[in-house]
Parts: structure tokens; sequence; C-alpha cells
């Protein structure tokens, strides 16, 4: 068979998705079937397991690093080449979809499954990634596995890092699950190029009725803890002008980060997506109160900017209520542009497979723009319904799913070479 006319078998890629979703299921009110699989929890244990059997019952090459990264290999015809890879993740968050990641990694699988049916060899081998942490959810920074790999971060300063619900370390976590590997980890050497099918995440390719996007990178990210100290008293006997609220401060800081985004325009966006009130009862003014504020942009200049009206919000908040703000970085990447010709390769082949298609940024974290810093890489979205991610009801449709994993095969073997 001509390698331009290969296709994959849909069918067989959506039976995967459907038995990892299974993993961590958590179930809705309304039929919606999402996933609960946290970085290093049992369940994330759970869907590896699944994963790497898979991997093996395809007869890949898997290696385990010392981060947890999987990696699975199917040989080329050239020892020397470096492989093609593709990748994703498959932790979630807590109210995940079964598509964030998972589809990625999946879609991997199936393109080295009908390769191997159709006995088409390539010149480069091809590598299906399964990196760790890439949610950021339990553990921070997010795209932790993949930070590792391409020696973004120091192995030993990322094993140290704390979950942020019960304090457990990720080293621990990662050993007491069974994928603390012995590859060394960063990797010994850079793919040739990388590629990643994802869901958008977002609203815009199902507004325009666009199949497939070629993404052209990744907006910037920057993540912070506050810890807002107060006095905590008692609230009926307290008069207004002289608490130290922590409470209020942290409503103000919500809606003040809101108000920036919206006067900033364009494409900054900003969230609080975790408060914590201590002692968290009725009848007490807060002592403590712990949040995050997650602040992007495409631009980093006006990233910056936000992050500096941010910080002044908070030393005035903190001057006029009387509290101390600590803030602590989780997490901070630059956007990210992904390689010309790997976005053209993308868009073109999607073009030839009859998808109506567009360029366009990622308003989500991906394990891309970290394999970006060392190799050719770009990434083909297929539409999210509703454009909701990060949701149970996270849910792409299977012809849109086979339509991705479409043109992942075809960029992927161009890349590779088939011979
Ligand atoms: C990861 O999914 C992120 O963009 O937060
Ligand atoms: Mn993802
Ligand atoms: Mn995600």
């Amino acid at each position: 068979m001509n390698p331009a006319e290969l296709r994959i078998d849909g069918p067989r890629l959506w039976a995967r998705l459907e038995a990892l979703g299974e993993l961590g299921a958590v179930h809705g009110p309304n039929g919606e079937r999402g996933c609960a699989r946290l970085a290093l929890t049992d369940a994330d244990r759970d869907g590896r397991d699944l994963v790497v059997r898979w991997m093996y019952d395809l007869g890949l090459a898997v290696t385990i690093d010392a981060i947890g990264n999987v990696v699975a290999t199917r040989l080329g015809t050239d020892p020397a080449a470096a492989p093609v890879m593709v990748g994703s993740h498959i932790d979630t968050v807590r109210t995940g979809g079964r598509f964030d990641g998972n589809l990625g990694v999946l879609a991997g699988l199936e393109l080295i499954e009908t390769l191997a049916q159709h006995g088409i060899a390539t010149h480069h081998p091809i590598s299906v990634a399964l990196f760790t942490n890439e949610e950021g959810a339990r553990f921070q920074p997010d795209m932790l596995g993949s930070l590792v790999y391409v020696g973004g971060m120091l192995l030993e300063d990322a094993l140290d890092v704390r979950a942020a619900d019960d304090g457990a370390r990720l080293g621990d976590e990662l050993g007491r699950i069974g994928y603390a590997g012995p590859t060394p980890c960063p990797a010994a050497a850079a793919p040739h190029a990388y590629f990643e099918l994802h869901i958008e995440q977002g609203p815009v390719l199902e507004d325009e009725g666009i199949t497939i996007g070629a993404v052209t990178g990744v907006q910037g990210i920057s993540w912070t803890e506050l810890t807002i100290s107060g006095q905590s008293a008692h609230a009926g006997t307290t008069p207004m002008r002289l608490r130290r609220d922590p409470g209020y401060v942290a409503a103000a800081i919500n809606t003040g980060v809101r108000a920036l985004a919206i006067e900033m325009g364009c494409t900054q966006v900003a969230t609080v997506g975790r408060c914590d009130f201590h002692p968290n009862l009725v009848n007490v003014v807060p002592a403590t109160v712990t949040m995050t504020v997650d602040l992007r942009n495409t631009d980093e200049l006006l990233l910056q900017q936000s992050e500096t009206v941010f910080a002044a919000l908070c030393d005035q908040l903190a001057a006029e209520e009387g509290v101390t703000i600590e803030r602590r970085t989780l997490a901070r990447f630059e956007p990210v542009e992904f390689d010309a010709a790997m976005i053209d390769l993308v868009e073109t082949t999607a073009i030839r497979l009859g998808h109506s298609t567009r360029r366009m940024p990622s308003g989500a974290g991906h394990d891309a723009q970290m394999l970006g810093r060392v190799c050719p890489t770009s990434m083909v979205f297929v539409p999210s319904t509703n454009g909701l991610s990060h949701n149970i009801a996270e849910y792409t449709a299977p012809h849109e799913i086979t339509a991705g994993a479409d043109v992942l095969l075809q960029v992927v073997l161009a890349t590779a070479v088939p011979c």
C-alpha cells in the first residue's frame, strides 16, 4: 500500500480510549463519563500498567526513566537515526475527561499498530512517550516529566516536589506506584522531531466548524500560590473597621485579577482555581487563606505586565487590610513558538487528507512545549464539544478523533520516512 494512503483504525483507537477511561472513572448526573487520575495515585498506576501492557503487546521496546516517563519504541531501519516521537500524558485533573492527554498517547500506539499491520517500515524509529505529571494538579509545576526529560529541571528537585493537597513527596509516590525507572533522565539524546495530538480544550474549532488545528505554539503560564495571613477573630464581636481579614483580601484578589485580564483584553486570562480558608468556619474571621492565581498570555511582555499589576494589587490590599501576603511561584513558562516547517507539515497534511484546518496557538500547557526546546515540534488539535475540558463532560466525537489520528500518522510517516 502507498504509505500516503494509509489510515488508522478509528474504532480500535476509540476502544482503547474507552478502556483507559474506565480507570479512575467518574460519572456525572447527566451521563457524563470523566476521569480522576491524579499524577502518581493508584489510578495513575493502573492507567500506566494498562498502557505499558499495550506497548509490550505491540512488541515495542519500553523504557521507564527516573522521573517515571515511559517511552515505547518501534525500531527504524537506520540504527543510528533518532526517533520521531509522539506522546502526551495520562494523568488528569480531579474532574478531568477521558481525552485530555490520553488521546496523544493512544493515537501513538494506534499509528504504530497501523504501520505494523501493513508491514510498513520507517527509516527513523518511532517512539510513543507518556510523560509524568503533565497536569500539575497534584504536583507543581505542570509538564514536570517532560521538563526534566529535556533538562529544564533537575531530577533531584523534581523528585523533592511536594503534593499540594497531602504533602506527599513526588519521588516517594513514584516509587510507591512502581514507576521510578532505571533509565537516566534527562534523556541522553533528543528526538528527531516531536508531534502531539491533543483535544483543543477550548471552543474555537467547534465554533468555526473546523476539524483540525495546526498548533503554532503555547501561551506563557504564570502560577502563583498566595498565603494570606491576618487576625482570626469572632465574627459577631469584631467591628468591620477593626478586622484584618484574609478572606476579604482573597475575594478582592479574585475580582482584581479578573478585572486586570478584562482591562488588558487580547489573550490575557486570569483564574483563581484554588482557595482554602483556615479554619473555615461560619463564625470565625479566617486566620489564613491559601489560594492560587493562574495568569496566561501568548505575549511574554504582556504576561509580565499582568504579573506586575497582580503584584501591585497584592501589596495594596495587604497594606489596606493589615494582612501579610506571601507569594510563591509554582510554575513559570514563557510562551513557546513551534517549528515553522512542522506547523506547515501539519497544515498541509490536514488539507491533503481533506480536512478543514486553521492555525492556532494553544491556550493550555502541553508536553510539546518542553520537547520544542530540543527538537522540531508541533501539535495537531481536534475539536472539544462545547469547548469543555478539565471537566467530566469533556468530549470529542469519534470521527474527529479519527481525523486527528490520521493527520498524526501521516506527519509522523513523512518525518520518519517510509521505506
Ligand atoms: C494543563 O493542562 C494546563 O494547561 O493547565
Ligand atoms: Mn493535556
Ligand atoms: Mn489538562
